[in-house]
């Protein structure tokens, strides 16, 4: 297994290209599963995530072609891909590939509407929380599917098509809003999606289908409003930038001071977290390239701050906060309201010296002044991110084990980190 190597104290300088969205691209990737046309997809990351699903999607029978692009070519830095879902060969997700990636039962929402069957594996238990998926059962329903669950596995039948209907949902979900609106644009007649979370990522695939010639309205709003058509077609599509990876490097340049740019960050998709770096002292400027973070002498300050659905600071941000906050000035108070467990990388940053109490759904972080590298575990993608913040700014070296966390989700991140002047380094094998 690979491990990553950090001697801490090099300031960041100079500019990180940001990718694709994750969490964009997951979506936009299983929205190939509703049209038998070609769905060309740019910026797509290079990340094991997106392999991960492309092979649940070919099992599927979607055709994947890919066209690599050089780094920083056209301003981008991932692969195009197309997608063509001519027929589809197995309406079945099985647990093998369901089980090592939850967005992959996102599939549910468009085979349901494109073939009026699906057979996928329930996700199974993750580490930040029980993230169940009755939301997701109760759009399915909502829309005339019935759904039993059998061996594990949700099959969910709509006999004679999806029928458009009012789904209100009781709490945001960014998976059940995907799910909601993928099976409604292929359902008959109108659908409205209430209390819909309004991430930019479910914005860019309610774009991307109206491309393909969904009828959406209400895209960037809570209500989301459909009006069924009977076929999608093909279309190109470029992937938004990536706001967690953007929040990721702003703070690693907040954390080792200096002065990053960080090119094609979409500012207006990071609101809450700039106006929380802004806070913690740190130099936030948008500018025609994307976004300046400077840091150059000033301390650390602390903040309260909770996590909260889009517009509000994102959960997936909130262990990059908590590693950014071990050096502050002061004590900060981070809770976390969206999942109940997600505070794993507390244990790992105190072995980096850091002070943080739990009380419940708050972490308290009493700032210290030095932090002082040791080994430590990544336990998921963002907890195992937060360790690199804090390994760059703590005396000595770090080794961070179990980085595939990271490979999930950060592309080319010692590169990116390199690039800028960080000692950073992977270390192959076992
Ligand atoms: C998406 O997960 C993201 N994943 C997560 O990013 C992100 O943390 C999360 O949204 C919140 O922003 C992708 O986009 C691939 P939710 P999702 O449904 O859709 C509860 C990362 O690191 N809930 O919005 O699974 C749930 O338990 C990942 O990139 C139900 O109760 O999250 C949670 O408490 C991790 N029933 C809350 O809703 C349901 O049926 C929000 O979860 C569904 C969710």
């Amino acid at each position: 297994m690979d491990r990553i190597q950090i001697r801490g104290g090099n300031r960041l300088n100079g500019s990180i290209q940001i990718s694709g969205a994750k969490n964009a691209a997951l979506p936009l990737m299983i929205v190939s599963l509703l049209t038998p046309e070609t769905l060309t997809l740019s910026n797509v990351p290079r990340l094991a995530d997106v392999r991960q699903l492309q092979r649940i999607l070919q099992n599927h029978g979607v055709d994947i072609m890919v066209a690599g692009k050089r780094p920083g070519q056209n301003g981008h830095s991932g692969d195009t891909k197309q997608l063509s879902a001519r027929t589809i060969a197995d309406t079945t997700a099985p647990y093998e590939l369901v089980s090592k990636m939850r967005a992959s039962f996102w599939v549910l929402g468009p085979l349901l509407g494109r073939c009026g069957e699906a057979k996928v594996s329930l996700p199974g238990g993750c580490a930040i929380g029980t993230r169940p998926v009755d939301m997701h059962l109760q759009a399915m329903e909502a829309l005339g599917a019935e759904i039993a669950i059998e061996g594990g596995y949700v099959i969910a039948r709509a006999r004679h098509g999806l029928k458009g209907a009012h789904i209100a949902f009781d709490k945001v979900s960014v998976g059940a809003t995907h799910a909601a609106l993928m099976a409604a644009v292929l359902a008959e007649g109108d659908t409205i999606i209430e209390n819909a979370a309004t991430e930019p990522e479910i914005g860019d695939v309610a774009t991307c289908l109206v491309k393909m010639g969904a009828r959406i309205e209400g895209i960037h709003t809570t209500t989301l409003r459909v009006r069924g058509v009977t076929s999608l077609h093909g279309t190109e599509h470029s992937v938004i930038p990536d706001r967690i990876e953007t929040g990721t490097y702003a703070m690693c340049a907040g954390m080792t001071g200096g002065d990053v740019t960080l090119k094609g960050a979409d500012a207006g998709h990071l609101g809450a977290v700039l106006d929380v770096m802004r806070q913690a002292g740190i130099g936030v400027d948008v500018t025609n390239e994307g976004l300046r973070i400077r840091r150059n002498g000033q301390a650390l300050e602390p903040v309260r701050v909770e996590t909260q659905p889009f517009p509000g600071f994102p959960t997936d941000c909130q262990a990059q906060l908590m590693a950014l906050m071990t050096m502050a000035n002061g004590t900060s108070m981070i809770r976390e309201t969206i999942f109940e467990n997600r505070f794993m990388h507390v244990q790992e940053l105190a072995r980096l010296g850091a002070e943080i109490q739990l009380h419940g759904d708050t972490a308290e972080v009493r700032g210290v002044k030095k932090l002082t590298g040791a080994p430590v575990m990544a336990t998921d993608l963002r907890a195992s991110v937060s360790l690199v913040i804090a390994a760059l700014a703590a005396e000595g070296e770090t080794t961070i084990n179990r980085v595939y966390h990271l490979d999930r989700g950060f592309e080319t991140l010692e590169e990116k980190l390199q690039a800028c002047g960080a000692d950073v380094s992977r270390i192959s094998g076992n």
